[in-house]
Formats: structure tokens, C-alpha cells, sequence
């Protein structure tokens, strides 16, 4: 059956398919026999590069995706007696129907971000009624790297919210769907923002990366380690032919296409960004672009006719704010055709 052609979206990053290097790993990988469960080859090395990219004590744990990443690494940091500091806006707060809260069965304590962000200030301000049986003790923050609305934490606000969780005794969890745009977008390593940081669990994503699928939970903190397969297998993501997951993450890790990848999106956001802006004042950019997505406010009366020629979300139903999403594969011809199309809309001087 011939399926129809597939439309470029500005929609997700998990909209495109797989990237043609990881497609190949994967044929490479699709040969003869293998043991199963993370005790093949690929696994091995790749745990191996794990410890080279994000520091000698990481365990690397591959999962099937981003919200059991999430979960998983949160599970092994604290108890359903504890809270978990999060940002209004992140993902395990907003997009993982509760998931976190049933599994895990702690509390979510969100608190109010700027440009998708929370400071080390609102943490320190947060922990109140410490060893009060009474209120659901604040155990870990987890933060989003890059954030929901595409911009970075800065070395320095990690290295400010780090410190006042080890002070605090808090662990410190990273979403990182999208942690590929960290290091090119703080001219940094993934080594600054990990190990060194001194953060405990990094969920690292893939699919959003060019993958087909698969995350890894990237564990630093040794006892969590310890017990962490058993919890994967209980919570259904242990994948049995692991090697397919783990030659697509070799593929992205090894040399420079994580990097390529990350520096070619930011770039081409940054070109979607720019191209909007010089619409006129018609056009809101209403968030920093430091990853690969941009945020924008236009005429309503825009979004029908636009999301027709190219699909994209509105993020927020009551302001009507949009999020234009580059993918690995995203060209400048398509964000060109797309900016076109605004074109003639602000001409027409829609509502
Ligand atoms: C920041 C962030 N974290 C986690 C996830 C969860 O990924 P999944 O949909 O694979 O569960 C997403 C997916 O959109 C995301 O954007």
C-alpha cells in the first residue's frame, strides 16, 4: 500500500522521521544474532561513551520513551512521601497526565517560570514546613534543559539551583528531550552540565533528535544505579533487542551528528524567527530562540490558513500563542514557503 506523501510540519520535532545516519545504524545493526536485554555489544560501547561524554559515574539506561525516562529517573530520587519541584510549564507537570504522581505517587510542587525557567530564589522560597508530617517534604527539582518554550538555563542559574539543592538536600533531575541544544547553544560540554554540574539523573532524549525512538535515564548518583534495572523491567521499559536503541544513540553520540543536528536546528530557527519579526507589527515573537523552536503571537485569524500549508500547535488556547518547531530535516525552503504564506496574510491585513 503506497501511503500519501508525508507534509512538512512545523508541529514537533517527533513529526519527522528518522534521520538517514541512524537509519543506516540500524541496518548496520540488523545483522546475525544478538543477546538480548542490554547484554549486546552496542550497549556495552555505548555505555562506555556515556561515561567519556557525561562523566566517569554515569550509568546509562535505555527506556522506551521520554515520559518513563522522565518517571523512571524521578522514581529512583524520591519517595511518595516527597515533592518535586517543577516549573508551571514542564512537561512532567503539564503533558504526562499525571504519570509521575501515579506511578511514583509523589507530589508535583510547580512553580511559576519565566520564559519557561524557575531560579534558585523561588526554590530556597519553596522549602517550607520542613520534617511537618503534616506536608509533602520537598525532595528533588527537576528542570527542563533546554525548556518547554526553547530557551536554556545559562551555566550560572544551573550552577546557582544546583547549590542550593545540595545545600537543601535535594536531588536535581534535567528533562532533556532536548538536551543536544545545550552544550552548542552555553558553549559548553555535555560534561558541564552533567557530572560536573553535579546534577543526579539526566533523562537524555533521542526520539526528539532524529531517532526512531528511545531515551536513555543517564544515573549519577550510585545507589539509584544500583536499583535502577530493577525498577525499569517493573515499570515495562526494558526493551529486549536493546541494540536497535542503542546503535541509533552510537550513531548520535559518537562523533558530531548531535551536534550538527542541535547547531543546524538553532540556526534554522533562527531564520524562521527573523523572518517572521520582519513581517511587521503584526508579528510577536514572545519567547528567547535557544534551541529549535520559536514562539510567536499573530493574528488569529492567521493560524486556519497557515496550519494548512504547514502544521504547527497553538500553545497557549487563551492567548493564542504558537510554537513553530524545526526539525532535523526542516529546510530553509519550507520555512521560506511557510514564511510566504504569512506574507500574503499580513498583505490581505487579516484581523
Ligand atoms: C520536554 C519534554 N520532555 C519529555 C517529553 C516526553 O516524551 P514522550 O512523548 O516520548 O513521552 C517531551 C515530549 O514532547 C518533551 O517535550
Amino acid at each position: 500500500m503506497k501511503m500519501a506523501p508525508a507534509i512538512p510540519s512545523l508541529g514537533s520535532d517527533n513529526h519527522s522521521g528518522v534521520h538517514p545516519k541512524i537509519l543506516e545504524a540500524l541496518l548496520q545493526a540488523n545483522m546475525g544474532h544478538s543477546p538480548s536485554y542490554g547484554t549486546d555489544p552496542w550497549t556495552d560501547k555505548l555505555r562506555g561513551l556515556c561515561k567519556s561524554l557525561f562523566g566517569p559515574s554515569t550509568e546509562a539506561f535505555i527506556v522506551f520513551n521520554g515520559t518513563a525516562a522522565n518517571v523512571l529517573c524521578l522514581h529512583g530520587l524520591v519517595e511518595s512521601h516527597q515533592a518535586v519541584i517543577v516549573s508551571d510549564v514542564a512537561h512532567v507537570q503539564m503533558d504526562e497526565c499525571g504519570a509521575p504522581e501515579k506511578y511514583i505517587g509523589c507530589k508535583l510542587l510547580p512553580l511559576p517560570s519565566n520564559h519557561g525557567k524557575i531560579t534558585a530564589d523561588q526554590i530556597r522560597d519553596a522549602l517550607i514546613r520542613r520534617g511537618d508530617q503534616h506536608y509533602s517534604q520537598v525532595a528533588a527539582v527537576s528542570l527542563t534543559q533546554p525548556t518547554e518554550y526553547g530557551t536554556l538555563y545559562s551555566l550560572k542559574e544551573l550552577q546557582d539551583i544546583v547549590q542550593v539543592a545540595k545545600a537543601e538536600g535535594l536531588k536535581v533531575h534535567i528533562d532533556g528531550a532536548r538536551f543536544i541544544y545545550a552544550p552548542p547553544g552555553l558553549q559548553c560540554e555535555f560534561l558541564d552540565l552533567t557530572e560536573e554540574l553535579g546534577v543526579d539523573a539526566v533523562s537524555f532524549g533521542g526520539t526528539k533528535n532524529g531517532l526512531l525512538f528511545g531515551e536513555l535515564c543517564l544515573i549519577f548518583d550510585r545507589e539509584v544505579a544500583q536499583s535502577f534495572k530493577y525498577r525499569r523491567k517493573q515499570a515495562m521499559q526494558l526493551p529486549s533487542k536493546h541494540r536497535f536503541v542503542a546503535s541509533q544513540f552510537l550513531a548520535l553520540l559518537s562523533g558530531s551528528l548531535w551536534r550538527d543536528i542541535a547547531t543546524e536546528g538553532h540556526k534554522k530557527a533562527l531564520y524562521l524567527r527573523e523572518k517572521l519579526s520582519a513581517l511587521g507589527p503584526a508579528v510577536t515573537i514572545t519567547q528567547p530562540t535557544e534551541a529549535n523552536a520559536v514562539f510567536a503571537r499573530f493574528p488569529k485569524a492567521w493560524i486556519g490558513p497557515l496550519r494548512d500549508h504547514m502544521f504547527f500547535y497553538v500553545w497557549d488556547e487563551k492567548t493564542f500563542e504558537v510554537r513553530l518547531m524545526v526539525s532535523f530535516d526542516t529546510t530553509y525552503q519550507q520555512i521560506d514557503s511557510f514564511i510566504e504564506k504569512a506574507r500574503v496574510l499580513n498583505a490581505a491585513q487579516l484581523p
